[in-house]
């Protein structure tokens, strides 16, 4: 029998082991690479000397000759949890150096156990990945494991807050598991996800391709929208992580963290009163009315790189977190598109998921007409952010700082979409469309029959401009609840969040609604 002192011996033996991974020569390969291991990973990630592996001693099961005789210990993924900025966070982290990452039955059941776990006590779960997908050798056992994470993905969307950090190869089935998370986050040059890779696409389509046009962090963050942030390292992809969770709470049935903020309550910035262009027409930046009104320093952006017409992001207004939903002016004059519809669409909805409380930004002429648009199915997308916004019971703040246009005015977190607090700048413009086209169409006869039909154009504008391109319509039937100057919207928001955090709201009863997917 072996001694007390033996067996301990043993285990720190054993420990030892468990951390070298693939061994010396492949943790090399890695760093060669430019990518860090998947336990250098978590230091960075998690609070300093927080990490609590579980697990270090799973092996294969795999009766396949090529690595029948190799066990690694933990087999290819080091789970556990951890701390960020003090709270608990459940990980995984797919070590690349054993076996290329790639997913056996047994590593499947590991990820499983966190994520069973995390539901369990209400902590948000990260995945680091970095992977060659599932373990060749293990077959069907392996798929079946993908399921398994796939299946918890689902369960545990908008219970807990989920994100992956892609650090390497993401390829097949497996880039499922990221898309159902709420964030996916990309290292510029080290990572790709694709659902099939370069040497398919050129036997199936003839398509010359390499993995970072296919799919590396640039495509996946400005034209496909399947990632929400392209980070130059990996140091910078995992902070993002840890900033990202300081805008959410731990679990659906509790708030986000506030903080305490050093931007005074009531700064007002006067430069917002002069924002918007005297010219209709004219474009500006919403980032900037963005920044007259947010607490300093507070922004996150989410999907900046895509469908730039509109803005969303995390932010802070007198310390407590909101999502932010701003058409952006300066890009396609702010109308709303299928990327568009899509991105606000999904941010809402996770802001609703988390109890985040929405703030709406609007100047939107309304949706982008066109073939290519229609025939894509706007009418369809264009649906999923009315009822993203319809279904959310979070607070809703509406600022409209310029147009409100058509179907797009509803949409917008209108008051009767149960918007909370509707305010509007006296510049706002509420109506069914533009002056423009809608003397065209009430008064086509008259035009046509004027003596001097451009100067009668010209006119009937103006009239109507003046009968309805502003704000007061709208508020006198108590659509707004008040007129502002611009340079009041910050203290009026974090007054109207202040009275609205009690706020309680519901649904009817359903097994799930049924969002124009
Ligand atoms: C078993 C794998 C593996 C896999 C890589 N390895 N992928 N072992 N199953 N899926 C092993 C390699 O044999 C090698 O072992 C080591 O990991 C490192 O791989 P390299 O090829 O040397 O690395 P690199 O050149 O960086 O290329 C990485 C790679 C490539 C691009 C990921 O390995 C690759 O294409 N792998 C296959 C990817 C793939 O098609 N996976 C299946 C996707 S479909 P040694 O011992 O030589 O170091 C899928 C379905 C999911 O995953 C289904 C969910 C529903």
């Amino acid at each position: 029998m072996p001694t007390n002192d033996e067996r301990l011996a043993q285990l720190d033996a054993l420990r030892a082991e468990s951390l070298l991974g693939g061994g010396a020569d492949r943790v090399e390969k890695q760093h060669a690479s430019g990518k860090l291991t998947a336990r250098e990973r978590l230091e960075l990630l998690l609070d300093a000397d927080s990490f609590v592996e579980l697990d270090r001693f799973v092996i294969h099961r795999s009766t396949d000759a090529g690595i029948a005789d190799q066990h690694p210990l933990g087999d290819g993924v080091v789970t556990g949890h951890g701390r960020i900025d003090g709270r608990t966070v459940y990980v995984f982290s797919q070590d690349f150096t054993v076996f290329g990452g790639s997913l056996s039955e047994a590593y499947a059941e590991k990820i499983c156990k966190v994520m069973d776990l995390a539901l369990k006590v209400g902590a948000p779960v990260i995945g680091l990945n970095d992977s060659g997908g599932a373990r060749i050798q293990e077959g069907v056992a392996s798929l079946g494991g993908y399921a398994e994470i796939f299946l918890r993905n689902v369960l545990a969307s908008g219970v807990v807050p989920q994100i992956s950090v892609i650090l390497g190869p993401c390829a097949g089935g497996a880039v499922y598991s990221p898309a159902i998370t709420d964030f996916t986050i990309m290292v510029e040059g080290t990572s790709y996800m694709f659902v099939t890779g370069p040497n398919v696409v050129r036997t199936v389509t003839h398509e010359e391709v390499d993995a970072e046009y296919l799919g590396g962090a640039t495509t996946h963050t400005t034209r496909s929208g399947v990632a929400h942030l392209a980070v130059p390292d990996e140091a910078s992809g995992l902070s993002a992580a840890r900033q990202l969770l300081g805008y959410l709470p731990a679990n659906n049935l509790e708030h986000p963290p506030s903080i305490d903020t050093d931007d005074p309550v009531d700064r007002m910035d006067v430069a917002l009163d002069s924002i918007v262009p005297d010219e209709p027409q004219a474009p500006y930046d919403m980032h900037a009315v963005l920044r007259g009104v947010i607490d300093r320093g507070s922004w996150f952006e989410i999907q900046q790189g895509w469908a730039q017409n509109i803005i969303v992001g995390f932010a802070r207004l007198g310390g407590r977190p909101v999502g932010i939903v701003a058409q952006q002016p300066a890009v396609l004059a702010g109308a709303l598109d299928i990327d568009a519809s899509v991105k606000a669409a999904r941010f809402v909805r996770t802001c609703d998921a988390f109890n985040v409380p929405l703030i709406t930004f609007v100047d939107v002429p309304g949706f982008l007409p066109g073939v290519g648009q229609e025939h894509g199915g706007i009418i369809r997308h264009g649906a999923k952010l009315l009822y993203a916004y319809c279904e959310a019971t979070v607070p809703k703040l509406t600022v409209i700082t310029r147009k409100a246009y058509g179907g797009a005015y509803d949409v917008m977190s209108s008051k009767h979409i149960r918007g909370d607090l509707n305010l509007a700048w006296p510049s706002a413009e509420i109506a069914v469309m533009g002056p423009a086209g809608a003397v065209a169409i009430i008064f086509k006869d008259a035009i046509a029959g004027a003596a001097d039909s451009e100067a009668e154009r010209s006119r009937l504008v103006a009239e109507y401009e003046a009968r309805f391109a502003n704000p007061y319509i709208a508020a006198g039937r108590g659509y707004v609840d008040d007129v502002i100057r611009p340079s009041e919207t910050r203290p009026r928001l974090v007054a109207g969040l202040e009275a609205l955090a009690g706020k309680r709201d519901t649904n009817p009863r359903k097994k799930h609604g049924n969002i124009p997917l």
